[in-house]
């Protein structure tokens, strides 16, 4: 089964409403690219703008950076996948590791949005990965085994379709540092087993699975040439329209 493609660009916090709208104006002007997805996620306050300055185009999708495990009700500041998937938005981002460090999300926590998100039509970009001291204590593999794990049990095969999996080591967010592609391969490939002992063969082989990281216009192509890498999930370089784009052109034809 062929995978899907994907590229998306994680804003998180970052952008006024004038550089908002110049962003998005650029990335629906963009030249087309079919083959490969695209999910925009910028903050809550820019997605019913992000909806519909990009509905024209149905290689674009958009996509928020967090929702709440509960449906609706006196839970101030919170926004139910619900209302996401009601203004047009069709993705969401959870377990990304600055929620992880900075909000105290458990994997339980995450796994209760997961299934919320899920059970009111979205699609989630599911975010795991060790941090440095982890990996340099030869942990890397057993952690992120664990996160997968502990969230991904909850669900059915027919739920799993619905998720794109996202690897993010802790220490090349933000940093500058990447993987190389060969580590960014080798954890890849070992959370599709994890896919498949965990679903199946079949359901591994179907998920999309992202690399995160300072991934940028100068390193995509090496890392989207690895066999298990079907795309990236961009931070920093998904604010620069130019570099955005590159990135998108950057799989192997
Ligand atoms: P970065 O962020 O590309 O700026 O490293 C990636 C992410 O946090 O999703």
């Amino acid at each position: 089964m062929m995978r899907k493609k994907i590229v998306a660009g994680n804003w998180k916090m970052n952008s006024t409403l004038e550089e908002a709208r110049h962003l998005l104006k650029a990335i629906s002007s963009s030249p087309s690219n079919p083959d490969v997805l695209k999910i925009i996620c910028p903050p809550f306050v820019y997605l019913s703008e992000a909806v519909s300055s990009l509905s024209p185009r149905p290689d674009i999708k958009v996509g928020a950076q967090n929702c709440s495990q509960h449906v609706k009700g006196a839970f101030t500041g919170e926004i139910s996948p619900l209302m996401l998937h009601a203004c047009g938005c069709e993705y969401v981002i959870l377990g990304h590791s600055e929620r992880r460090v900075l909000f105290m999300e458990t994997d339980l926590l995450i796994q209760s949005k997961l299934l919320n998100a899920l059970n009111h039509a979205l699609k989630v970009i599911f975010c795991y990965g060790e941090t440095l001291e982890e990996r340099e204590r030869g942990e890397a593999k057993t952690v992120i085994a664990a996160q997968l794990t502990n969230v991904l049990k909850a669900l059915t095969k027919e739920q799993m379709l619905h998720v794109v999996l996202a690897y993010e080591p802790v220490w090349a967010i933000g940093t500058g540092l990447t993987a190389s592609p060969l580590q960014a391969q080798e954890m890849h490939s070992f959370s599709r087993e994890i896919i498949s002992d965990l679903f199946d063969a079949s359901t591994s082989n179907s998920t999309s699975i992202l690399y995160g990281g300072s991934c940028n216009a100068g390193n995509a192509s090496q890392i989207f040439a690895c066999k298990d890498v079907d795309g990236g999930l961009i931070g920093g370089a998904s604010l620069n329209p130019d570099d955005f784009n590159k990135i998108i052109n950057s799989f192997r034809q």
